[in-house]
């Protein structure tokens, strides 16, 4: 049987909603069952918090008025999976690191940084950095639809920001403003300007005020907005870029994954897939690992790579001129 203090923990994990607190205890509670030799008791408990787990993650109730403006998910993304130059990565690794050594920190009067800007043109990994982060840390993500809160709120939009930052402090979590100037542009449907500027304003001291254990991450496919008030409510600020060919080359190995033939040259491959974005160039290789499977090819050549990334490109200029 599970200890009184167990039960105690679960019951109060359960009502003051720390899903989080209350599988840990759940866990506990199938250690101590199988270090007193019930094994197919602890087995089963271990497999109803990871399915509840799984269920839960995916719809953990935020407070019904929040519903359907913010997503949750519990990423699997793993830092491996992102493509990027050894500066960027750095910098992302030492936000993990100082979440993961937090308490050290604290012992000295210090916080660890979680409140992050990625700006950069689409299909460069932003949101990907969020997924990764999440991942890294075991925590789960929100991502807040800031164009749905400002077209269907519009003059309660700072209202809304409010009860989001509620959670964030309640709640342990990556949290994504995904596209956050939608709240400064003119995506607006009333394209009232100083009402816009008067959201950004209260986003962005809801961003400095935050105190919580969560991650914020902010991030903008618009660099212009980026003017230095908004710098300095940021514990770091990282900037993406298209792909340099050895990342292009890194980004290809790795989505080929075992469909890479060991002697693919990549080299003219590489000259095509300049100036297109990571997003492009992964959907490339998919594309080009489809076409392999569905002719019943077991690697993908050179030329069919090659054939996707081109495909890619004039997709891109088609956009351009249009
Ligand atoms: N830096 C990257 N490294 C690896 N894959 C990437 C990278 N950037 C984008 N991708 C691929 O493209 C997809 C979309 O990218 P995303 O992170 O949504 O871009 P952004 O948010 O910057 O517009 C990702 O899920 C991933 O498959
Ligand atoms: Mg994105």
């Amino acid at each position: 049987m599970a200890t009184a203090e167990q039960v105690k923990s679960l019951i109060r994990s359960h009502f003051s909603n720390q899903p989080q607190q209350f599988f840990t205890v759940a866990l506990q509670v199938a250690a101590h069952e199988a270090q007193q030799g019930h094994q197919s008791l602890a087995h089963e408990i271990r497999a109803l918090v990871d399915n509840a787990k799984s269920r839960a993650m995916h719809e953990i109730p935020l407070t019904p008025e929040l519903d359907h403006l913010v997503l949750t998910s519990m990423p699997k993304e793993r830092l491996g999976a992102l493509v990027q130059s050894d500066e960027m990565r750095g910098r992302i690794e030492r936000v993990l690191r100082e979440y993961r050594q937090k308490a050290k920190l604290e012992k000295h009067g210090l916080t660890h940084r979680r409140k992050m800007l990625l700006a950069g043109p689409p299909g460069t990994g932003k949101t990907l950095t969020a997924a990764v982060l999440a991942g890294e840390l075991g925590l789960p993500l929100f991502t807040i639809l800031m164009d749905k809160i400002v077209t269907k709120f519009m003059g309660e939009t700072s209202a809304k920001l409010r009860q989001i930052f509620d959670v964030v402090q309640e709640r342990r979590g990556v949290y994504l403003f995904d596209e956050f100037d939608a709240i400064g542009g003119e995506r607006s449907r009333n394209n009232d300007v100083g009402e816009m500027r008067r959201v950004l304003n209260s986003f962005l001291q809801f961003i400095e005020r935050d105190t919580s254990d969560s991650l914020i991450v902010a991030a903008t496919n618009n660099p212009h907005i980026l003017d230095h008030a908004l710098f300095r409510r940021f514990d770091d600020v990282l900037h993406y870029h298209l792909p340099e060919p050895t990342e292009i080359k890194r980004l290809i190995e790795n989505r080929l994954g075992s469909f890479r033939q060991k002697k693919l040259c990549l080299e003219s491959a590489i000259k095509i897939a300049v100036s297109l974005s990571h997003a492009e160039i992964a959907q490339a290789c998919d594309d080009a690992i489809k076409e392999s499977i569905l002719a019943d090819r077991e690697t993908v050549t050179a030329t069919l790579l090659k054939q996707m990334l081109q495909e890619r490109r004039s997709a891109y200029k088609a956009s351009m001129r249009g």
